[in-house]
């Protein structure tokens, strides 16, 4: 009923009578006392006026199962949710709920990852109360060659949202990475487990730095956050809203064709890398050219003077010419 009075009280924007909350819930005046005293004890501000009702007036930027289920319009997205306050990583986790029989939609959140994971074997910092470290299960049914596509789905949707809730552009790095002012403010690591011919498992992972006003030394030149950049605070469970929001209505466009031929014009808009010159590490042949968008399986065309290729992601990294972009 917590969940659902949050929903309530959020919608309405205004006071709601304790009768109207009594009898839209079918509870008695006590228990509704009862829930809106547990969440202010979560940190929630709620006004109590004799015949008007209860008015909430402010949200903690808190990410637990009440403030992401009452924010919840997602069709299929998070259904099940779980957060939790410390994790190792939200893919592991993810991982081993999958392997428990968790299904299709599942959502993990933490709010601090004490191992989170990057690509290449990096690690990824999460600490408390300022990102959003979250991943997704997936068990579609498609082909594992088309798997990879996926992270341009996400990068895409995160891109998205982003705009969304704080009005600045956020544009896509090839493959996955989402920048802002030329610094990562989003990471993306897809894990998937897979026979020859059959998906067991796909996890995305998503790391967004919000609220974080500082970066260790290493990373403080690369790394920036939606703060650092907006001067805004943000609300995470907000954000995460938005993020499955997005994905949700770009996954289905992807699973139409199990490809991006429908999302490349939306993705290509959104990549900083378009028609910018990028040096590709390839570790057998580095090559430099200029990034002409991605074809339908998500690889970069880069043209060099002679020809053009197409990178695939995993394989190799792309920087610009003179830094990360
Ligand atoms: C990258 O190296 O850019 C990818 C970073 C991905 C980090 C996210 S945070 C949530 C999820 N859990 C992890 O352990 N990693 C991903």
């Amino acid at each position: 009923m917590r969940t659902e009075l949050l929903t309530m009280l959020r919608e309405t924007n205004d006071y709601v009578s304790g009768q109207k909350i009594c009898e839209t819930f079918g509870v008695s005046r006590t228990a509704v006392w009862k829930a809106v005293n547990q969440l202010r004890k979560s940190g929630y501000e709620i006004e109590a006026v004799s015949n008007k009702g209860y008015r909430l007036l402010s949200i903690p930027d808190i990410l637990n199962q009440n403030e992401l289920l009452s924010r919840r319009k997602t069709k299929w997205i998070g259904i099940d949710t779980l957060c939790y306050e410390t994790i190792d990583s939200t893919n592991a986790q993810a991982k081993r709920l999958a392997e428990a029989g968790y299904g299709n939609g599942t959502l993990i959140v933490a709010d601090h990852q004490e191992a989170g994971r990057g690509r290449r074997g990096r690690s990824w910092e999460t600490p408390a109360g300022t990102n959003i470290a979250m991943s997704l299960l997936l068990k579609p049914e498609i082909n594992p060659n088309n798997a990879s596509m996926i992270t341009l789905v996400a990068a895409l949707a995160v891109s998205k949202a982003i705009t969304q809730i704080t009005g600045e552009p956020a544009p896509i790095k090839w493959p996955n990475d989402i920048v802002m002012n030329g610094k990562k403010v989003c990471g993306i690591l897809t894990e998937m487990s897979a026979q020859f011919d059959y998906v067991n498992h796909i996890v995305v992972g998503i790391g967004i730095n919000v609220n974080i006003e500082s970066f260790p030394e290493e990373i403080a030149e690369i790394a920036t956050s939606l703060r650092k950049e907006t001067g805004k605070l943000i609300s995470r469970a907000e954000l995460i809203e938005a993020v499955w929001e997005q994905f949700e209505a770009a996954y289905e466009v992807y699973l139409q064709t199990q490809d991006l031929r429908n999302l490349v014009k939306e993705y290509d808009a959104r990549l900083v890398n378009m028609h910018r010159n990028v040096k590709v590490l390839d570790p057998k042949e580095p090559f430099e050219g200029k990034a002409m968008g991605i074809t339908p399986r998500g690889e970069l065309m880069v043209d060099t003077w002679e020809s053009r290729k197409l990178v695939s992601s995993g394989e190799v990294s792309v920087r610009g010419i003179y830094g990360y972009v």
